[in-house]
């Protein structure tokens, strides 16, 4: 792409992460030479279907599956090298090879098996109700360490640090020591078996391993567009979300600067996503959520379960507050309105339009977490819609309902829904406005796999 048509977007969650990002990254990849992950690493996981065949990635960027496209994961990511290494190979297994494009920043942290141990065990020994409910997959305490400093480790270490093993096991000891005092018992952490992974991952990384801030810099330089893949959402953001029920990085656009090494002022085009309905895994707040037979039926169609841990997925109505709320915080642009298809056939569709505590009601997402979890929710209801829209291609022959329906939630969210999801494949999907511009004719993208 030129350097007069060079436009940088970046595709983010609007509310608690799953929110389909994977499709939409992979729809605009044909339109960017590079795609960045700047936060979270195998927490999330970003699914695209291409007829036949489903890839569920990670920590690799979406963009990994398109041929032409630099992958990048940014200084902000915190990467498990033995989920990497198996994307890597299980990719090459499906054809698609990324050697020589993916790209691993230097100032990356690696998270190491006693993350993982620590993450699980401080969700055991933490009391029900404080329970986060995290992935499991270590990305909290590896997130800690970077701010602790003296227990990080970074790719850059893992060429350079002449006494890298010897820390790693003082670490260890460390680490042993906390965790048995927090569980009570004798924790054991495998230090052979640590390094032993350190080497592999040395020894199999090395070649992606680079400056990425300086390749995306020089990259911008030379014309070339880069689109930025956030990972989780911004409802689950460490200093905006439903803290302490949160993850561990700055999951919405603002987390570009320290993520990736590129002011976010560069962005212009800030697509945020969300689902048709709301949906959330893990503990915490839910105003909108359904316990009920709806909230079963929504999963059931939605099929809504965890790509990252295979745990069913709490579903309820779109929630317009927490929606204009993260739409605020990020000035987005347009909105990726997802899964409009799995709401077919309800009679009426429900969007929270406030929260009610005792006689106060909020329009905004108030901090405590405790006031959250007494919130009501107030709900304006829509008429639903029979058909099935799996084929409709064009927003005007949408159904009427469901045309209102999405109108309806541009006018609360204050934005335009620019891209709406009427099923899973990566042809089914809706394009209106300026968007449009940005993509070929949807469906019309190349990949490196064999199909
Ligand atoms: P952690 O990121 O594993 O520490 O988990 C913290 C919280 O964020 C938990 O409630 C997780 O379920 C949730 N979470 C983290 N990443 C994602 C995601 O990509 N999608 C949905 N929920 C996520």
């Amino acid at each position: 792409m030129n350097a007069a048509n060079q436009q940088h977007a970046c595709v983010y969650g609007l509310s608690w992460g799953d929110e389909g990002k994977g499709k939409v990254v992979d729809l605009l990849c044909p339109a960017f030479d590079v795609v960045v992950r700047y936060n979270g690493g195998a927490n999330a996981g970003h699914t695209v279907c291409v007829s036949t065949e489903t890839f569920a990635l990670h920590l690799l960027p979406t963009g990994a599956l398109h041929a032409n496209v630099t992958a990048v994961i940014g200084p902000g990511v915190v990467v498990d090298p033995q989920t990497l290494l198996s994307e890597i190979d299980e990719l090459a297994e499906r054809g698609i090879d990324v050697t020589g494009r993916l790209r691993i920043s230097e100032r990356a942290h690696v998270v190491l098996a006693y993350h993982k141990l620590e993450d699980q065990l401080s969700e055991r020994a933490a009391a029900a109700r404080e329970r986060i409910g995290t992935t499991a997959r270590g990305i909290g305490p590896c997130y800690a360490d970077k701010m602790r400093r003296s227990t990080a480790v970074r790719f850059t270490d893992l060429l350079h640090e002449d006494d890298l093993a010897e820390r790693v096991r003082r670490i260890i000891t460390d680490r042993q020591a906390t965790l048995t005092a927090m569980c009570g018992e004798e924790v054991e952490i495998d230090a052979d078996a640590v390094l032993a992974d350190l080497m592999t991952a040395r020894s199999r990384l090395a070649p992606f391993i680079c400056d990425t801030t300086e390749l995306l810099h020089t990259a911008m330089d030379a014309g070339q567009s880069v689109l930025f893949e956030g990972a989780n959402g911004m409802l689950l953001d460490v200093d905006h979300g439903t803290y302490p029920f949160v993850t561990s990085s700055s999951t919405g656009p603002h987390g570009i600067g320290p993520g990736a090494g590129v002011p976010p002022s560069r962005v212009t085009c800030l697509i945020g996503t969300a689902k048709a309905y709301a949906t959330r895994v893990g503990s915490g707040p839910f105003v909108s959520e359904l316990n009920d037979e709806t909230g079963d039926l929504i999963r059931k169609r939605g099929k809504e379960y965890g790509t990252t841990t295979g745990r069913p997925r709490r579903c309820g109505w779109f929630d317009a507050v927490s929606c204009r709320y993260t739409a605020r915080l990020s000035d987005v642009t347009d909105i990726a309105l997802m899964h409009l298809d799995t709401l077919s056939g309800l009679d009426q569709i429900g969007i929270c339009v406030a929260y009610r505590v005792n006689n106060h009601t909020f329009t905004t997402v108030p901090a405590d977490a405790r006031l959250l979890e007494r919130a009501q929710p107030v709900i304006e209801f829509a008429p639903g819609w029979r058909e099935d829209l799996g084929s409709v291609t064009r927003f005007e022959d949408l159904p009427a309902a469901a045309r209102a329906y999405v109108e309806r939630i541009e006018a609360l969210v204050g934005t335009r829904v620019s891209i709406i999801g009427v099923g899973p494949e990566r042809s089914q999907i809706l394009i209106r406005g300026r968007v449009a511009s940005l993509v070929g004719a949807p469906g019309n993208t190349t990949t490196q796999q064999a199909s």
